[in-house]
């Protein structure tokens, strides 16, 4: 029943704000929730979990998605992506504003926050985009979870890469800029300089460490000139994580991608185009430094930059392939994996996807199981594995970078506002979520 006014969970392993666990039960009543402890007594009104076996986590927040809608809706729109979310155990997204029209004015936020009302499964927030003449909209945008800036990687209008425009923006205004940091003159000319090569893997050289350092290390100087809030989205090389080991200002935040983390450039053999993202995919040396930042604290989250194309687009040949790659079905199983293979642990994970996210998106009542908290949960097996399969994934696009992976820590049952959302391969798509809030000045 997805309605239920009341949830009580049974005998699941919770994960509790401090990073222990606790075997017990947790009630939720109407979107909370009310309780956390050893043992709850049942009332006829609740409906129950057996939850023996599994783990209980806070849903994940997923900071970084393009959900295609408005315009794009061939490659997904907000009820695809959100079923592919509930089946994730993703119960909130921030969405880009790269869509058709692009998300620069209130009224495309508006229309956004409109059309998430009426399909979205689950909660979600939604950015708007920064172009070379819209500060006025910059300023006024309401309720938005930031700004974000393509200082590369272009998408038209969205473009903003001047020293001047930029300058205006961080100037003016105190809310979160979100920047994707590559340097656009440098990809520019060096695209002319490998032009005829059809083997995307030379995306890596195009698009190279060099091109992300530049735009990373311009954002940082612009933050800390004005010290405006800033965020840095997929993070990709270890050189940016090495330059924001030594000088991270407490206002600057960081991401990474699970792509990022555990694909790099041999991808490219294997799945072709597939893999090609912006910032492309790295070398080893690269996964290595940036599971360390995330490890020390220097790259603060995790968002998967979820960016469906179709596989025929996707069959183009290079350069003429999108880059982009799905991601919110597998990104909690794909880093649960990593913390039952040792690599970090269940509740860095759950920190990196949920609990730092909502904090440095300064959006309330998200993140932890605690009374009073929103009842957005996720309950996990983590002692089961299964692969990755083409056939069951949710997203319109209809691949996923990680198939063949044998992946632990999938969904079982994931709850939205107090309502089971996605429980063992069935969705509840009557299930709405709500419009995220952010606390000012984020
Ligand atoms: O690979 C990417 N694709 N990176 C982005 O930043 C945008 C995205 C898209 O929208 O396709």
């Amino acid at each position: 029943m997805s309605s239920a006014p009341c949830i009580l969970i049974r005998g699941a392993r919770i994960l509790l704000p401090g990073g222990e666990f606790l075997v017990g039960d947790v009630l939720t009543e109407g979107r909370e929730i009310v309780q956390v402890a050893p043992e709850i007594p049942a009332s006829d009104t609740c409906k129950e979990i057996d939850a023996a076996g599994l783990t209980l986590l806070p849903g994940a927040i997923d900071p970084q998605v393009h959900f295609r809608e408005p315009g794009l809706e061939h490659k997904e729109d907000l009820f695809t992506a959100s079923c592919a979310c509930a089946k994730g155990g993703v119960t909130s997204f921030l969405e880009m504003p790269n869509t058709r029209p692009l998300t620069t004015t209130q009224a495309a936020l508006d229309d956004k926050l409109l059309r998430a009302s009426q399909k979205c499964l689950v909660n979600y927030g939604f950015f708007i985009g920064a172009t070379p003449e819209n500060l006025p909209d910059l300023l006024e945008a309401n309720p938005t979870c930031g700004i974000k800036i393509f200082m590369g990687s272009m998408h038209g209008q969205l473009l903003v890469d001047a020293d001047s425009a930029l300058e205006a923006i961080f100037s003016k205004g105190r809310r979160l800029i979100a920047v994707h940091a590559e340097d656009q003159a440098r990809i520019t000319q060096r695209r002319e300089e490998f032009a005829g090569i059809h083997d995307v893997a030379v995306h890596s050289q195009i698009q190279d460490n060099q091109a992300a350092l530049n735009a990373t290390q311009l954002a940082l100087k612009l933050s800390k000139k004005y010290q405006r809030r800033l965020h840095i989205l997929h993070m990709s090389t270890g050189e940016e994580a090495e330059f924001l080991r030594v000088d991270k200002p407490s206002w600057v935040t960081a991401e990474v991608t699970p792509q990022h983390l555990l694909l790099n450039t041999s991808a490219y053999e294997k799945i072709g185009t597939l893999a090609q993202m912006n910032p492309p995919l790295r070398s080893p040396r690269d996964n290595e430094v940036l599971w360390q930042a995330l490890l020390d604290g220097v790259i603060d989250f995790i968002a998967t930059d979820h960016a469906p194309h179709t596989l025929e687009e996707k069959a183009q040949q290079y350069p003429n392939s999108p880059s982009g790659m799905p991601g919110v079905e597998t990104s909690l199983p794909l880093m649960l994996t990593q913390a039952m293979h040792g690599r970090c642990t269940v509740a860095q994970v759950s920190n990196w996807m949920s609990a730092a996210v909502a904090k440095a998106y300064a959006i309330p009542k998200k993140g932890a199981i605690a009374p009073g908290y929103d009842a957005d949960l996720v309950l996990v097996d983590l002692n089961n594995y299964r692969p990755v399969l083409r056939e069951e994934v949710l997203t319109k696009c209809g691949w996923n970078p990680f198939e063949g992976w044998d992946l632990t820590g999938w969904p079982v049952i994931t709850i939205v506002g107090g309502q089971v959302v996605y429980e063992r391969g069935k969705l509840y798509t009557e299930v709405r979520g709500e419009a995220l809030t952010f606390e000012p000045n984020n």
